[in-house]
């Protein structure tokens, strides 16, 4: 697939089967996610790759941050929270690892550099035939899971990125016009 093809017809896949990819098209997702615009070359990134156990273990979090918010939530009700991560064989949790008070580069920019990471990770994994969504969910601006995560206090998770073999159809991508969005100063 030819680069503008791929950029213009990404489309998420929430259905997702196994295997997870493997150690070469992982290489490959994280090369992608390495070419994320950098200002002054921070590298404010990290991720956190789960399969296997660490899904369970992942989705225990997610269920102690849930149960640490509401005590009196339902056993059934958690125990779909405690599944979440399962809905495909791989999540890669990215991370945007800041380095607070930089006049130029604000944590913003970081922010906006590990997002910029995350998408790459999409691309590459569409180009390779793996099939991706990136959720956040509340999870991810939660105070337990951060700190289950090792989280700094300045870092964010920008993501969860569920990764997989497609396990659906594609559906339609909207059809959108340019000259919708765009202002032209000319
Ligand atoms: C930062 C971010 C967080 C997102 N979180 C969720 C989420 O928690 N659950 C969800 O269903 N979609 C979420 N999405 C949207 C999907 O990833 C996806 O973009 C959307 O379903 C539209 O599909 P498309 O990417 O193929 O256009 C999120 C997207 C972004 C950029």
């Amino acid at each position: 697939m030819d680069a503008l093809t791929l950029l213009h017809e990404r489309n998420s896949m929430g259905k997702l089967m196994g295997p997870p990819p493997d150690r070469q098209q992982l290489d490959t997702l994280y090369r992608a996610a390495l070419r994320a615009p950098d200002h002054k070359q921070l590298t404010p990134w990290r991720f956190i790759e789960f399969s296997g156990e660490g899904l369970e273990r992942l989705g225990n979090l997610f269920a102690e941050a849930e149960h640490r918010e509401d005590p009196d939530i339902p056993e059934k009700k958690l125990e779909a929270v405690r599944k979440k991560p399962l809905r495909a064989p791989m999540v890669i949790a990215v991370i945007a690892k800041v380095t607070p008070n930089l006049p130029k580069v604000p944590k913003q920019e970081q922010v906006l550099s590990a997002g910029c990471a995350a998408y790459g990770i999409l691309l590459a994994a569409q180009a390779q035939g793996l099939g991706a969504m990136w959720r956040t969910g509340h999870f991810a601006f939660n105070q337990t899971v951060r700190e289950g995560l090792g989280l700094d206090t300045y870092d964010e998770i920008v993501g969860f990125l569920y990764l997989g073999h497609p396990g659906g159809r594609d559906k339609p991508l909207p059809e959108r016009d340019p000259c919708d969005f765009v202002e032209r100063w000319n």
